[in-house]
C-alpha cells in the first residue's frame, strides 16, 4: 500500500493539464452496454474506478482494452491527455454486477438503466455502506419502475426484469437531483417505447456528457444539462465513439493548490464554464483567478479571507470540492463557514486537518473555520477521495513532513496527483507503506 510524502512551504509554479472526467467515464463505459459491436471512448483516465468498471464490464462478457497512448483525431490531434478504451460488447451479455465489483465501487449501479433497457434483465449487488453519507439509490429504482420494470430486492441485490420486454416512455419528476440517478433513467430510456419526460434532473456537465455520447450514437436526447430532460426512444443504438470531456473535480483541486500555496499556476484542458461556482468563491477568498485559452489561471494572493460556503447541485458550489476548499480556509484569516448539504458525513477530513493543526469546529452540516497561521506536518489518513486529496492539499503548506496514508483512495479518481504537483515545484513523492 502507497503513501504520499509532502514536504511543504513552496509556492506551486508552472503550467498543467486535467485528465479525462471520472464521473463522465464510468456511465459512458456502461452505455457501451446499450449496443452490440465495437466502441471506442478516448480520453479516459487511469484510475483505480474505471479500471473496476473494465472489469465490470469483462464479468458480463464484453472484451475490453485500453489504447496507452491518447488516440489521434483524423487531423492528427491528440484527442484529450488520457488513453483509450476499446470495448467490445456481444448479442448478449451475463446481466449482473457482483457483490465483489459492486462493494469497491458504488459507482457500478449505472449499469442497471442500459442492462434493462437492452436486455430486460439485471441482478446487480446493492451498493453497500459508504464512508461520505447513506447514499441509498432508492431514487434509481424509482424511476427504472416508473419505465416499466419490476423490481425486488434479494439477498443483497437488486433483481430487475421488463415483463413486457421492453421499457415503456414515462414521465417523472427526481424527489432529490441525483447524478447518477438521473444518468441511469436516461440510459434506460433511450430505447423504451415512446417517450420519456424526466424533472428535477441532475444539471451536472458529466451528465450531459452521457447525453452527448448517446446522441452521437443515435440516441434522442434533449435538454440535458437542464432540469428537466425529454428522451424520445429508438429502436437500436449505434457504435460509441466519443472523447469525455476533462476532469473539472481534478482542475479544480489543481487551482486551489496553486492559490494555497501562493503560487501562480496555469491548469488547462478543461472548460472553464464546468467550474464557475469554484471561480466564484476562489475569488471571494481573495485568489487571482483569470481565463487563459483553455482553462484558468489562478495567482495566491495571501491568506484566504473569510468566506461563507454552501455546497449544491450544479451549479451550484461542487460537494467533490468542499474538502479541498476547506484546507484554503484553514490557513486563511479570519473564520469561515462552510455547509454540506449533499453528504451527511462529508467531514472525515477535518479530524486529520486538526492534527496538522487546523481549527474548525463541525456541528451538523455546518463547519465553523478559524484560520491558523500555519499548519504543521504530520501521519494523516485518508478516509476517501476527495479528503485524500485535501490532506495532500494541506501537506503542500504545512511546515516538515506531512505522510498521508491509505492513499488508494486516491487513485480511485486522480491519476497519479504527485505527479501532477511535483512538475510544478512540489515536494511531493509516493512511497511504498
Ligand atoms: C455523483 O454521485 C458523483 N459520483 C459523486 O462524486 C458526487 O459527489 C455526487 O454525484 C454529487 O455531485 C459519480 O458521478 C460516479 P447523487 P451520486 O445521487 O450520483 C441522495 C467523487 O468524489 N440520493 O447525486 O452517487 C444522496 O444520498 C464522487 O467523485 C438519494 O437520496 O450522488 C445524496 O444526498 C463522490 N436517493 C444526493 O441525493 C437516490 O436514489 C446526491 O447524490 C440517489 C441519491
Amino acid at each position: 500500500m502507497d503513501k504520499i510524502i509532502v514536504e511543504g512551504g513552496v509556492a506551486l509554479r508552472g503550467e498543467v493539464q486535467v485528465s479525462g472526467a471520472k464521473n463522465a467515464a464510468l456511465p459512458i463505459l456502461a452505455a457501451a452496454l446499450l449496443a452490440e459491436g465495437e466502441h471506442v471512448v478516448a480520453n479516459v483516465p487511469d484510475l483505480a474506478d474505471v479500471r473496476t468498471m473494465g472489469r465490470l464490464l469483462s464479468s458480463m462478457g464484453c472484451e475490453v482494452s485500453r489504447s496507452p497512448t491518447p488516440r489521434q483525431g483524423d487531423g492528427g490531434e491528440k484527442l484529450g491527455a488520457s488513453s483509450s478504451f476499446l470495448v467490445r460488447v456481444p448479442a448478449r451479455v451475463r446481466p449482473e454486477a457482483t457483490y465483489e465489483l459492486v462493494k469497491t465501487m458504488r459507482a457500478s449501479v449505472v449499469v442497471l438503466g442500459p442492462l434493462l433497457a437492452r436486455f430486460g434483465e439485471a441482478r446487480v449487488s446493492l451498493p453497500g455502506g459508504c464512508a461520505i453519507g447513506d447514499r441509498p439509490i432508492d431514487q434509481h429504482l424509482k424511476v427504472l419502475t416508473a419505465l416499466g420494470a419490476e423490481i425486488a430486492i434479494e439477498h443483497g441485490y437488486v433483481m430487475a426484469r421488463v415483463p413486457s420486454g421492453r421499457l415503456r416512455g414515462a414521465e417523472f419528476g427526481f424527489d432529490v437531483q441525483t447524478v447518477t440517478g438521473t444518468e441511469n433513467a436516461i440510459m434506460a430510456a433511450v430505447l423504451a417505447e415512446g417517450t420519456t419526460v424526466l424533472r428535477n434532473c441532475a444539471r451536472e456537465p458529466e451528465v450531459a456528457d452521457l447525453a452527448a455520447a448517446l446522441n452521437a450514437m443515435g440516441a434522442r436526447i434533449e435538454g440535458a444539462g437542464r432540469t428537466e430532460i425529454r428522451v424520445q426512444g429508438v429502436e437500436r443504438l449505434g457504435a460509441l465513439r466519443h472523447t469525455v470531456i476533462a476532469d473539472r473535480v481534478e482542475a479544480g483541486t489543481l487551482l486551489v493548490a496553486g492559490a494555497l500555496t501562493g503560487g501562480d499556476v496555469r491548469v488547462k484542458g478543461f472548460d472553464p464554464v464546468h467550474l464557475a461556482a469554484l471561480v466564484e468563491k476562489l475569488r471571494e477568498a481573495g485568489a487571482h483567478v483569470e481565463a487563459i485559452p483553455d482553462g484558468l489561471r489562478v495567482v495566491g494572493n495571501g491568506p484566504a479571507h473569510p468566506i461563507q460556503l454552501r455546497t449544491a447541485p450544479h451549479p451550484g458550489f461542487p460537494t467533490d470540492m468542499q474538502a479541498q476548499m476547506m484546507v484554503l480556509l484553514a490557513v486563511g484569516s479570519g473564520s469561515s463557514v462552510v455547509t454540506e448539504t449533499i453528504f451527511e458525513n462529508r467531514y472525515m477530513h477535518v479530524l486529520e486537518l486538526r492534527r496538522l493543526g487546523a481549527d474548525i469546529t463541525v456541528d451538523g452540516k455546518t463547519a465553523l473555520v478559524k484560520g491558523v497561521p500555519q499548519l504543521s506536518g504530520a501521519p494523516v489518513m485518508a478516509s476517501d477521495l476527495r479528503a485524500s486529496a485535501a490532506l495532500v492539499l494541506a501537506g503542500l503548506v504545512a511546515s516538515g513532513t506531512t505522510e498521508v496514508q491509505r492513499v488508494y483512495h486516491l487513485d480511485r479518481g486522480y491519476e497519479r496527483l504527485e505527479e501532477k504537483l511535483a512538475p510544478l515545484g512540489a515536494r511531493i513523492r509516493r512511497v511504498k507503506a
